[in-house]
């Protein structure tokens, strides 16, 4: 029976950590850590995460000011409010709240912010000091993912990691990440081919799929650690992983819970990388 990963209460204690930096950081050097969110449109999910976005900001400390723009604003006015936040020397760290509506290309968007104060780490800049480990900021699921081991005390060094994801945002980074802590990395993803078998190799299942119950008990070896990044409402609204989890954690030695594994490390990380932002801006 699996040790269960709570994400949630790890949060809280790395977030109650950053209340005192940021605390210190304002008495000893007068910096105030702050962030601007920008959400295009009135995507309901997307509203949720800004909310909970600026509601950390505010339990810690950070500075937060939020953008929100009509559904039919354009590409160049949202360059623009981007190219203003870059020059306010009162704005550490810019979020652009993803996706975007159809009609604005969103490359261009995270290309023009400026990387320093890129906090999602979504930036090519940035993207490419992950790749070669000179990076200032991490991407905030795959830096979370890999704290939540540290915290629960899991080796990752020689480890076999099995990633079901090549996204942007979480596979792709996630894979450099582990690879630095000198794990050995395979990414699968739609096309892969005898993916159950390739998961039964895993010392460390990393699912970010987006589909309930896609991961079941028949998929996981006895012992493997299984992370579920999956976020899947079901028709009656309740929020489900990746992971078939009632039959998984029979078989796992540890595993996260959705909700209250990796989602709320996300939120923190993003923190941490706004407290980044601003020693970086500082001089740091
Ligand atoms: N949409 C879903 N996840 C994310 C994220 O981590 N950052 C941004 N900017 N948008 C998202």
């Amino acid at each position: 029976m699996a040790c269960i990963i709570d994400g949630k209460r790890i949060s809280a204690e790395i977030r109650e950590k950053l209340k005192i930096d940021i605390a210190n950081l304002k008495t000893e050097r007068g910096i105030v850590p702050s962030l601007a969110v920008v959400i295009v449109g009135d995507d309901p999910a997307s509203r949720v995460y800004v909310n909970n976005k600026k509601r950390a900001c505010d339990e810690i400390g950070i500075m937060s000011y939020e953008f929100a723009l009509p559904c039919d604003t354009s590409q160049a006015e949202l360059l623009s409010l981007i190219d203003e936040l870059n020059r306010r020397a009162d704005v550490n760290g810019i979020l652009v709240q993803m996706p975007l509506p159809a009609h604005i290309n969103e490359s261009s968007v995270i290309e023009r912010i400026n990387p320093i104060k890129d906090v999602d780490a979504f930036h090519e800049i940035n993207v490419g000091k992950l790749m070669t480990g000179n990076f200032n900021f991490l991407p905030c699921t795959p830096a979370g993912i890999v704290r939540l081991l540290d915290e629960s005390n899991i080796d990752i060094a020689g480890k076999h990691c099995v990633i079901i994801s090549r996204s942007n945002i979480v596979g792709k980074p996630l894979a450099m990440l582990m690879l630095h802590r000198d794990a050995t990395v395979t990414i699968c993803h739609s096309k892969t081919s005898n993916l159950a078998e390739i998961c039964r190799t895993a010392d460390i299942l990393v699912s970010a799929v987006g589909r309930a119950n896609f991961i079941t008990s028949d998929m996981v070896a006895p012992g493997t650690v299984v992370i579920d990044v999956g976020i899947n409402r079901g028709g009656d609204g309740k929020i489900r992983g990746d992971v078939d989890f009632e039959n998984v954690k029979q078989v796992t030695s540890y595993i996260t819970p959705v909700p209250g594994g990796v989602g709320p490390m996300t939120i923190c990380m993003l923190m941490h990388n706004a407290v980044t932002a601003a020693l970086l801006q500082s001089g740091d």
